[in-house]
């Protein structure tokens, strides 16, 4: 070796060493490395209105945030564009603001592009939308069913959304395959603040993961909220559109008492719309649904809760209501295997603690 690349080797081993140590002082780092939690500032993006060119940010390009403008202001003009420019394996946060505008199309993020944030232009209509149904037909002719119908499909971890419309617009009236999900959910730990979820039967397929919904509004007629996921709305809006036929809030599916501890649980919400719907029904036998001080409009069907055909489910699921408000808040023929629960019986349902938010909500 001559002196020279001794030197080198040297240089090269001290480089390595104090790049080590650098490395140890990650967890104070509060840089572009994606945090294992959600904030608001997740959720946020600094940007100013301009005459010609809409939302833009306020300093100038970022590579944290990718910009949807449908009249090619932005670096994309569809939402599914920008999340095609997210590396896969990303790990680090990225905000996709959209400005105002009608986004007409399916948008998928799949389970390997997680920290992805949908951030809508702010005092202005931010709309994805589509039309969808069950009984649709894929390429081999064969019927797709529910579960592929979703406009907005969201398979990664720590996604979060704020002010956005996602709609399916099929509306279901009592004919078969009408299924239409505006929203699915399978990747654990999101956020939804002020999204508006609409659609008319199986609007929002909340099957996976844990989910806290803040703020929201989620529109529709029959199962409008359903899946397998453990899920916390708070201060939502939940509005039936079922009109004068029998409809439910929610249908719930854990199939396991011990291996699925999933739930749905509504706090502080307000119920309205029409219908005389029921507030859930049982889809599996350990569906879990508890409504902790909400406020009901006179739209829920006097037996308050459906065992969706299933008897022997009325005596695993737990169905449950905590101080119940407004005029649809009580009923005279509530099916006695449901429960009115106590405070403390309420406890460990009621806020973020329940979907495990103390790890990975910072709000
Ligand atoms: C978005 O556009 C800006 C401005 O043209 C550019 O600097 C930036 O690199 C683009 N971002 C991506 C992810 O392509
Ligand atoms: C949630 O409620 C429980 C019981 O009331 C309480 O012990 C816990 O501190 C609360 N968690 C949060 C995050 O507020």
């Amino acid at each position: 070796m001559s002196k020279c690349s001794i030197i080198s080797v040297l240089l090269a081993s001290l480089i390595v060493l104090s790049s080590r140590h650098l490395c140890s002082c990650d967890d104070k780092n509060d840089g572009s490395e994606a945090r294992k939690y959600i904030s608001w500032k997740d959720m946020d993006v600094d940007w100013r209105y301009d005459e010609k060119h809409g939302g833009v940010l306020k300093n100038g390009r970022s590579d944290q945030v990718i910009v949807v403008d449908k009249n090619g202001h932005g670096n994309t003009t569809t939402v599914q564009g920008a999340v095609n420019l997210v590396p896969e394996g990303n790990n680090k946060r990225i905000k996709i603001f959209i400005n105002a505008g009608t986004y007409r199309e399916r948008v998928l993020v799949p389970e390997n592009k997680p920290y992805i944030s949908f951030i809508g232009a702010p005092r202005s209509d931010t709309i994805i939308t589509y039309n969808v149904k069950a009984s649709d037909k894929d390429g081999k002719g064969q019927e797709i069913g529910t579960y592929y119908t979703a406009t907005v499909d969201i398979k990664s971890d720590y996604f979060c959304a704020k002010g956005i419309i996602i709609q399916n617009t099929i509306v279901a009236n009592g004919g078969y395959g009408q299924q239409a999900v505006a929203l699915k959910l399978t990747g654990d730990k999101a956020v939804l603040y002020k999204v508006w979820i609409t659609g008319s039967q199986d609007t929002l397929l909340d099957l996976k993961g844990s989910h806290y919904f803040y703020k929201c509004t989620i529109v529709g007629a029959i199962d409008f909220i359903f899946g397998n996921a453990k899920s916390l709305y708070e201060k939502c809006v939940v509005r039936s559109n079922a009109g004068v036929r029998k409809g439910a809030i929610a249908a719930h599916r854990r199939n396991d008492m011990v291996k699925d501890d999933t739930g749905f649980v509504f706090n502080n919400c307000v119920v309205t719309g029409t219908g005389k719907i029921f507030l859930g029904r049982a889809w599996g036998p350990y569906a879990t649904i508890l409504y902790s001080r909400c406020k009901f409009d006179d739209v829920i069907n006097d037996a308050r809760w459906s065992d969706m055909g299933h008897p022997s489910y009325t005596k695993t699921v737990t169905f449950g209501e905590h101080s119940s408000q407004g005029q649809g808040g009580h009923s005279d023929g509530r099916v006695e295997w449901s429960k009115i629960m106590s405070t403390d019986e309420i406890q460990s349902f009621w806020n973020i603690s329940y979907i495990g938010g103390d790890q990975w909500l910072r709000l």
